[in-house]
């Protein structure tokens, strides 16, 4: 495309997003099959142009879906919030909601996977570098599986250690956007520092890791902070503030610092690579005598349980 050019949508349909046949992996080969835009290839000829919005200017949402023994985890749930996230920066959706679902299958099938996660991200499509919305134009949606033993996860049993990092991310962190340098930045100085995970910190207090929500346990409570434009909706979060109530464990709604999260009996952290992943150490002070503890132990358990059902 020259000076001038007009970029020409690609103009797949929501009804070619399911059917498309292309080779299943060979026996013994690395390559998974991925999808983008309404056709499913090997991981090496799946490719977006470089107009793509998504690529340029960070225009576009995201979803991670855990998958167990084949099964989408809380699918629902995380299709709600990306509902939400599309309306909060006017995107249409890529497809129906069946489609999506479909193609969701669709992958974890082709792939044989049994345990990880389905990513996928929809953008405001490619067109000629220019900030406004484009006019008529179709979005990109891409997807592609991830392969992880989410069941018997070492981190889980020796508990992991976390690093407090400034928050450097916009103001709209409810809205599950692509746009992740900062937490891209946040996460590789807690690992420098020995982190598994970075702990957000704005105004002296945690807002959340780099990809998961944040918890301390103080006296069998549950302290973490409520849903507002400062966190992102966890999908795990939510889960476990219904299990937490079913098993009667308390939970308090409330910013905490990383001072008092020190003095902590425990810690953990939620997301849908991770379940609920206990914290023996932050910032270099021990949690709880390094070891996970009971609420944190009972709660990974509770949501595995039900992972599991
Ligand atoms: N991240 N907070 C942030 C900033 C996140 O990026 C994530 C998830 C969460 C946890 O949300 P959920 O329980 O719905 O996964 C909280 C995903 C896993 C990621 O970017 O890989």
């Amino acid at each position: 495309m020259g000076a001038g050019g007009h970029y020409k949508p690609h103009g797949f349909g929501c009804e070619n997003l399911v059917g498309e046949h292309a080779p299943a992996p060979k026996g013994g080969s690395m390559s998974r099959i991925v999808y983008v835009n309404g056709k499913y290839v090997p991981e090496e000829q799946g490719s977006v142009s470089i107009f793509d919005r998504g690529f340029l200017f960070a225009d576009g949402v995201y979803e991670v879906t855990a998958i167990v023994h084949g099964r989408l985890i809380d699918y629902d749930p995380h299709m709600e919030r990306l509902a939400r996230s599309l309306a909060e920066i006017s995107m249409a959706w890529p497809c129906s909601k069946a489609e999506l679902r479909r193609m969701h299958e669709e992958l974890i099938s082709r792939n044989r996977l049994d345990q990880g996660w389905v990513y996928m991200q929809v953008t405001r499509g490619a067109a000629d570098r220019d900030f406004k919305f484009p006019k008529n134009n179709g979005s990109t949606l891409i997807a592609f599986t991830q392969v992880k033993n989410l069941l018997d996860n070492p981190d889980a049993i020796t508990g992991v250690k976390v690093v407090t990092v400034p928050d450097l991310r916009w103001k709209r962190r409810d809205i599950k956007s692509v746009m992740l340098l900062a937490p891209v930045l946040g996460k590789q100085q807690a690992y420098e520092k020995g982190g598994f995970e970075g702990w957000m910190v704005e105004d002296g207090k945690v807002t959340e890791g780099t990809s998961s929500n944040a918890y301390i346990v103080k006296n069998n409570t549950v302290v973490t902070r409520p849903l507002s434009t400062s966190i992102l909706a966890g999908v795990t979060r939510r889960s476990l503030f219904r299990l937490a109530q079913e098993h009667g464990i308390a939970i308090e709604e409330r910013p905490f610092t990383p001072e008092e999260a020190y003095e902590a009996d425990e810690a953990f952290l939620t997301s849908a690579t991770n379940f609920v992943l206990p914290i023996v150490d932050i910032d270099g002070r021990r949690i709880g005598g390094g070891q996970p503890g009971p609420v944190t132990r009972k709660l990974r358990s509770i949501y595995l349980e039900e992972a599991l059902a």
